[in-house]
């Protein structure tokens, strides 16, 4: 805990908590600045455009960090592209991913001039080519391949295996590439692949991309000459830890493509994102049910769900001075389902009730997947900006937020 710590001094906790208010999420700027520029050095041998993926984090202010680094974005949603553009990554370095775009953002994705729209399926593809026929003008189009490699990670986030909605296969694809180089609107430039997330080895990616590498190979037998190959992205950062060293991604990356004259495009966000954050709440009750020890929590599910839907398990720890000896307790939130919990069987000391308990690594898939489930307003967000700054992002939404956008 204390290099995480290292990052979210207790003091400064505190200040924000008493400031912004709990539940907050807190996100040092120095921490992700640190992802940012241990990737760049990691692949500097490549010069890879990185494409920021947002929707691990698409708070303006991370966002405005990472593209004065100079990466791009990963964009999944006509909302993503808007928040893109208003962070200020250049449309020249933003991609358009994602199995359902509909036409209404594909020619949002065409009128911003983005790098290229990563298509899905065949007729997504004809959309795309009628969305920039509508528009008068040519597409640069990318396909989402299925490599069909197995990336070992949890059901829900493994996205590369044939029978999984993403991509098509490489027989489609080539079909699909003969047919948009022959389009007035549509100009193929590039291939992707994304595996899946929460990947710790650099084999799935060595398999992907030598497959991606040999078939871009056989399309430029076919005339359909590629510049992008994208790489996805899905490094991993184990909860409660820095992302390990990316090294070995760009070493087997490197082996596949140096010297191919392709660009690499990489779209991590957790990597980047998840060790920057943590959410701050504070402890409401203390009770106890059969053995088990409960800590209710001014935070629930709709704030953090990655517990309860993906079974994570995120360090907690109780900020100030610690009381008695530590004991398995769950924490809990108020909402009204048995799945919301932020820890289980978590080994703390007993907590104050008022006392601050930190979840840590949640700066990824944390506030981007909040709701307002039970009618709980969202969650503040605050940036720490330097040894004892911070500044608010984004303020805690109000009751008059809830309904603003219903209609009697
Ligand atoms: N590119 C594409 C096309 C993706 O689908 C994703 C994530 C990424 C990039 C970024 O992957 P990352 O580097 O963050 O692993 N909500 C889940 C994670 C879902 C990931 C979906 N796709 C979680 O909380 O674990």
């Amino acid at each position: 805990m204390s290099m995480l710590s290292r990052y979210f001094r207790p003091a400064l906790l505190r200040e924000i908590a008493a400031r912004a208010g709990t539940p907050v999420y807190v996100y040092s700027g120095d921490s992700f600045l640190k992802q940012i520029r241990t990737y760049k050095k990691a692949f500097r041998g490549l010069d890879p455009l990185f494409c920021y993926a947002m929707k691990a984090n698409s708070s303006g202010a991370l966002c405005a960090l990472a593209a004065a680094e100079g990466w791009g974005a990963d964009v999944v949603s006509g909302g993503e592209l808007y928040r893109a553009l208003r962070a200020g990554f250049a449309p020249g370095k933003i991609i358009f991913s994602g199995v359902g775009k509909t036409a209404g953002e594909l020619e949002y994705a065409l009128k911003s001039d983005i790098l290229f729209v990563n298509a899905e399926s065949r007729e997504e593809v004809l959309a795309l080519e009628r969305a920039a026929a509508r528009l008068k003008v040519r597409a640069r189009l990318s396909l989402r391949v299925n490599p069909d490699v197995d990336p070992h990670t949890h059901k829900f986030i493994s996205t590369g295996l044939l029978g999984s909605k993403f991509g098509v296969s490489f027989d489609e694809a080539l079909r699909l590439y003969v047919y948009a180089a022959g389009s007035p609107h549509l100009e193929p430039v590039g291939a992707h692949f994304h595996i899946g997330s929460q990947v710790f080895s650099a084999r799935p990616y060595a398999l992907a991309a030598g497959r991606l590498a040999a078939f871009i190979l056989k399309l430029a037998s076919r005339g359909v000459s590629l510049r992008y190959a994208d790489a996805g992205g899905g490094w991993g950062a184990k909860e409660g830890g820095e992302m390990p060293d990316p090294a070995p991604l760009a070493a087997a990356l490197a082996g596949v493509f140096q010297g191919t004259g392709l660009r690499l495009i990489l779209e991590p966000g957790r990597s980047v994102a998840a060790p920057a954050g943590l959410l701050l709440a504070r402890v409401l009750y203390r009770k106890k049910s059969g053995k088990k020890n409960f800590v209710v929590a001014d935070a629930a599910m709709n704030d953090l769900v990655r517990p309860a839907l993906y079974g994570a398990r995120h360090p907690v720890a109780l900020i100030g001075p610690a009381r008695g000896p530590a004991a398995p307790r769950d924490i809990v939130g108020p909402v009204c389902e048995s799945g919301d919990f932020l820890a289980q069987d978590a080994l703390l000391p007993e907590p104050a009730p008022g006392q601050l308990v930190a979840v840590y690594s949640a700066g990824a898939y944390g506030f981007s997947m909040s709701s307002q489930y039970n009618s709980r307003p969202r969650a503040a967000e605050a940036l720490i900006t330097g040894p004892s700054s911070w500044r608010l992002i984004r303020r805690r939404e109000t009751y008059e937020d809830l309904v603003a956008a219903e209609i009697l």
